[in-house]
């Protein structure tokens, strides 16, 4: 058995000197406290490993060696932290909805390679088809293993073991969010009663907006547990926070981890209490006026989209934030990541769908992270969740 290490600063130090920025943690070694805040001094990232090293293309011995050092040096960079060599496969996955969200699902899921069949489903005739079509065209460039098919017909879904639903209305500059509520709560219902018997054991997760209302519905209609339903928009609301706080602050996006909870509309929640820039807290980077106008900017970020676009919303930063929860459903992106989920007392509210950090695995919600947020932030958790129980008259 391999020998358990006791990291200490020492040891950072030195690979510091040796051009590291990257250093490995294996299971089972011990990382002196000291060793974290030098680390962090440093800039060095303590990773998790084992780390996936990069293949080793097959080449000439000149190059292999010139690879060889090359890598020892500097410049190795590790994989990005996440990534996991245990990633399942899906079997079928299913989108109903073959608009923009639907077709960059579609396509960013078949470039990754994650189902063997994608089945896009679509109520315009031929709409699905074409994409998928489209997309299979695509194939002898990509050489991807996944098949993708397209169907006017509901039923299509049968087998599918997660049910991604993008369809609806989307806005129109001037909407809100909530305006969608009546007319796609009319197409939440009838693509749930379809769900409920073809798919009785599969996942959902709801695209459609208003996103939080539109994960009650699916969740009255099909009667699924908590667990199967599942609403994508705190990846999405995350992102656009990240980018916000990253051109703020004039770093990369990497070096920056934030998170926005509570609803996909006016009262997300961009959680700044917990959020960090190169590992430091957002209020030594930048002054509160730049930290409200991120938060600001993540709100009002799909609305920005709309107002450009003049009819309909979003299509690009939603579907990789859909495929988001897909990677973490897989296994091939690891730790909690925000979802909207059916609350049941987690930070103090129960009955109302919201955005929280969760963990997700193939069967669905494992669990609800409980983050030591401030008064403040509770409190405009606890407001979103009023409103939207008022919005859908949970009361
Ligand atoms: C957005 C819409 C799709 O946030 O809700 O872009």
């Amino acid at each position: 058995m391999r020998e358990r290490r006791v990291i200490g600063a020492e040891l950072l130090e030195q690979a510091r000197q040796r051009g590291r920025i990257v250093f490995e943690i294996l299971p089972g070694d011990i990382v002196t406290s000291l060793a974290t805040e030098t680390a962090q001094r440093l800039g060095i990232q303590l990773l998790e490993g084992p780390l996936e090293k990069p293949a080793h293309p097959v080449t000439d011995g000149n190059t292999a060696l010139r690879r060889g050092l090359y890598r020892r040096g500097a410049k190795w960079v590790a994989p990005a932290r996440g990534a996991s060599k245990a990633a399942k496969r899906f079997g079928k996955i299913a989108i109903v909805g073959a608009g923009g969200v639907g077709a960059n699902i579609a396509h960013l899921a078949a470039n990754h390679d994650i189902a063997d069949d994608i089945t896009l489903i679509d109520i315009a005739p031929g709409m699905a088809e074409a994409v998928a079509l489209d997309l299979n065209h695509a194939g002898g460039i990509t050489r991807t293993r996944s098949k993708v098919t397209g169907s006017a017909d509901l039923a299509q879904v049968a087998g599918a073991s997660v049910v991604l639903v993008t369809a609806g209305r989307a806005r129109s500059p001037g909407m809100t969010r909530a305006d969608l509520i009546n007319v796609n709560k009319r197409i939440i219902h009838s693509i749930g009663e379809v769900l409920k018997v073809q798919v009785p054991n599969a996942i959902v997760i709801v695209i459609t907006n208003p996103l939080d209302e539109m994960t009650v519905e699916m969740l009255r209609v099909t009667g699924f547990p908590r667990e199967r339903v599942l609403g994508m928009a705190g990846t999405l609301d995350s992102s656009r926070f990240r980018v916000s706080l990253a051109k703020a602050a004039g770093v990369a996006t990497a070096d920056v981890e934030a998170i926005a909870l509570g609803s996909h509309g006016d009262e997300m929640v961009p959680v700044t209490s917990q959020a960090k820039i190169k590992g430091r807290p957002l209020n030594e980077l930048l002054s509160q006026q730049q930290i409200d106008d991120c938060v600001q900017d993540a709100i009002t970020g799909g609305g920005q989209v709309v107002a450009l676009k003049k009819s309909g919303s979003a299509t690009i930063a939603p579907a990789h934030s859909s495929v988001e929860l897909l990677d973490h459903m897989r296994g091939a992106k690891t730790g909690p990541v925000p979802v909207s989920v059916m609350l049941n007392g987690e930070y103090g509210l129960d009955h109302v769908v919201l955005g929280v950090p969760a963990n997700i695995v193939l069967s669905g919600l494992l669990g609800v992270e409980q983050l030591p947020l401030t008064d403040n932030e509770l409190q405009l958790l606890g407001i979103a969740a009023e409103n939207i129980r008022q919005r859908l008259s949970l009361n």
